[in-house]
């Protein structure tokens, strides 16, 4: 016997021992599955993602830039620096001092003047973003620009030190000439530490001027340099999203108008690039984190590089001329809302014109000639009311004049029923607006009540974006929520739904994405991560189950000519894949009892093999963790019987079963 052979033969006596073990307990359904009698497809964009700079999740995570406030922009421009060695900010005669220099006429306007009286003794420090994280064995990119203004400094001098000021490794660089010159060298990390600090000393006496200081480990995603943290683009990869939603979210909003998104800010020169603080370093009181900012070195450019490296279509969102209305709610006038429309219409071009054209040659100048193939642009995020239909009304009207094949994702607010989400609705219905975004955040147990919510949806209305959902442990913003088996074990309910109805939805994303362990403001999130790993929560593993087995068209699949949506807490959905040539049956047990199923293909002739995969958990109150996953999809290979699927379903768990289609 081979041993794959005697893999299927385990498994197949282990099944069988444990359904005639728990004959007298558990309940068999007979299930029936069918062709549709009009075919549903599943869009490619099913299941996508939802990012937004929050938790920390572009400076300080994808984006791999180590440094802290690498250009001194930050409102209070000392924020992630120190010098230990200097007692005061004023100068200092025992060993030197840095100041904050700044040009008005420049979009990166400061720049730190450090004087050095005492090259034995000054001191200048990073902390990075909640320290530094270096891995052993690898190396990192270090540079800064620097100006040479006056005395006899020769070299600066920097190294990696541990959380005890221990040095890891070091580099110099040598002083040249007089103007503004970028300086390079390479870390080779020993070891591996989680909060390293970068430490820079200085050979000689005198004045320099220093600008974006930076340090970024040279194994990025795709190699690129200064580009993004390999593991969790990795991640990401893993989930074979349909679409990459980005830059959020309220981020897009903005506090007020003038802190909203602004795409053209954040292509260019990295260097140039305008700082903004983060609208959540002050989200939420419990959760201040002050040191939250955004470079934009992950910016609309690398955002669609991103979802190209994915094979996700971008979907970017725009502000509409509202701000956050949870904030100040600050309204453009509808006379001054043209360069808001014109944003839209320039992004379309910086993603499709050719070379020829205005944004379309900045694209390519950028590194990349060939269109990215946009398709989809939102405009706004969260908004409501009559406010936003006015302000949607032109966005549509000019967009769709220049460029009627784009798809336009419109809002129906932060909940998903009530007077505002009801008004939205019944406007955009009246518009034709093409898709409707909606978000919930919701108990576990609103997401397996509502599981037939799209059901009954208009099937001529507008299609349907799930933009924003997550089950919450606790309640909505509480910081004590988990990301435990129960919540992801009622999305996964709440999935069958939305795939069973992909004729009316036609994309959905879990959000928020990602969280620093140290840095982060909202919780639950699909994957945490810290200075030197991540982990995929089970919302995650859920995500994957489905976007990774998503199918092409919906099949039906029934319990006595019903489809199954919750009794005895049972749930399913089945699709047909016509590229891979198979049936996919993804179930989902919310019961304490496991159950047994009896699929009949019916006119659908499958092959023997059965791929069935696990995704439960010991309570549901598990959790993965950093140092282990213990929900995480567990596969097994059994064959059908006289043509029938046979299967157990354990008590809350979820379960994909493939067969091959003859
Ligand atoms: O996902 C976190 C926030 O929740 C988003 O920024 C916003 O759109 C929603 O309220």
């Amino acid at each position: 016997m081979t041993t794959k052979n005697k893999i299927f033969s385990i498994a197949i006596s282990l099944s069988a021992a444990f359904f005639s073990a728990q004959n007298n307990t558990v309940r068999t359904f007979n299930l029936d599955l069918k062709e549709t009698s009009s075919a549903v497809k599943i869009q490619p964009t099913m299941y996508g993602i939802f990012f937004e700079d929050i938790n920390f999740a572009a400076d300080g995570g994808l984006y791999a830039e180590l440094i802290k406030n690498r250009s001194f922009e930050f409102d209070e421009p000392f924020t992630g620096w120190k010098q230990p060695n200097t007692k005061t900010l004023s100068p200092n005669l025992d060993s030197g001092f840095l100041t904050i220099y700044s040009d008005p006429a420049k979009t990166n306007r400061n720049y730190a003047r450090i004087t050095i009286l005492n090259d034995k003794n000054y001191i200048l420090e990073n902390e990075g973003f909640r320290g530094i994280g270096i891995h052993q064995g690898e190396q990192y990119d270090f540079s800064f620009d620097l100006e040479n203004v006056s005395g006899n400094i020769a070299a600066v001098n920097a190294s990696l030190v541990d959380e005890n000021g221990k040095e890891i490794s070091s580099v110099s660089a040598l002083i040249k000439g007089k103007g503004w010159q970028k300086y390079t060298a390479v870390f080779k990390s020993p070891q591996t530490v989680e909060k390293a600090k970068l430490r820079i000393t200085f050979t000689g006496n005198g004045i320099v001027n220093m600008d974006m200081i930076s340090l970024f480990p040279k194994d990025t995603w795709k190699g690129r340099k200064g580009g993004l943290r390999k593991d969790l683009v990795q991640k990401l990869y893993d989930l074979q999203p349909g679409f990459l939603r980005f830059p959020g979210g309220c981020i897009v909003e903005g506090r007020t108008l003038a802190e909203r998104y602004q795409w053209k800010k954040t292509i260019g020169n990295i260097a140039d690039r305008e700082y903004l603080i983060n609208k959540w370093s002050t989200g939420f009181p419990h959760r201040l984190t002050p040191d939250y900012g955004q470079s934009f070195g992950l910016g609309f450019y690398e955002y669609f590089l991103l979802s190209e490296d994915l094979g996700a279509e971008p979907v970017p969102i725009l502000s509409c001329g509202m701000a956050c209305q949870f904030n100040t709610a600050e309204l453009v006038k509808m006379q001054d809302l043209d360069p808001y429309v014109q944003d839209a219409l320039d992004l379309i071009e910086f993603a499709n014109g050719d070379s020829g054209t205005k944004w379309g040659r900045i694209r390519a100048e950028m590194g990349h000639p060939k269109p990215f193939n946009l398709k989809f642009i939102g405009v706004g995020n969260e908004q409501w009311g009559a406010d936003y239909i006015e302000r949607y009304k032109v966005f549509e009207k000019a967009i769709h004049a220049k460029y009627p094949d784009i798809k336009i994702i419109s809002g129906s607010g932060p909940s998903p029923d009530g007077e505002f989400f009801e008004y939205g609705w019944k406007e955009l219905k009246q518009l034709n607006a093409q898709i409707v975004d909606e978000h919930y955040y919701n108990s576990p147990e609103w997401f397996m009540k509502n599981v037939g919510r799209y059901d009954q949806y208009d099937r001529s209305g507008p299609k349907v974006f799930a933009g924003e959902y997550a089950a919450q442990s606790v309640g909505v913003v509480k910081p004590d929520n988990k990301n435990n088996w129960l919540t992801a074990l009622s999305e996964a309910a709440f999935m069958t739904g939305l795939e069973r109805n992909a004729d009316v939805v036609y994309m959905t994303s879990y959000a928020p994405l990602f969280a620093h362990a140290d840095g982060w403001q909202w919780t639950p999130d699909l994957i945490w991560f810290n200075n030197l790993k991540s982990y995929a929560t089970p919302n995650y593993y859920v995500q994957k189950l489905f976007s990774n087995n998503k199918g092409t068209d919906v099949l039906k699949i029934e319990h006595n000519g019903k489809a199954i949506s919750g009794q005895e807490k049972l749930y399913a959905t089945a699709v047909k894949d016509t590229k891979n040539n198979e049936i996919i049956i993804k179930m989902v047990n919310t019961d304490t009892q496991a159950k047994t199923v009896n699929i009949k293909p019916g006119t659908l002739k499958t092959g023997k093999k059965i791929t069935k995969i696990l995704l439960s958990a010991p309570q549901l109150s598990t959790e993965n963790s950093f140092d282990a996953e213990p929900i995480k999809p567990k596969e097994e290979i059994y064959e059908t019987k006289n043509g029938e699927i046979f299967t157990l379903i354990p008590a809350n768990s979820l379960v994909v079963l493939k067969v091959k289609i003859k």
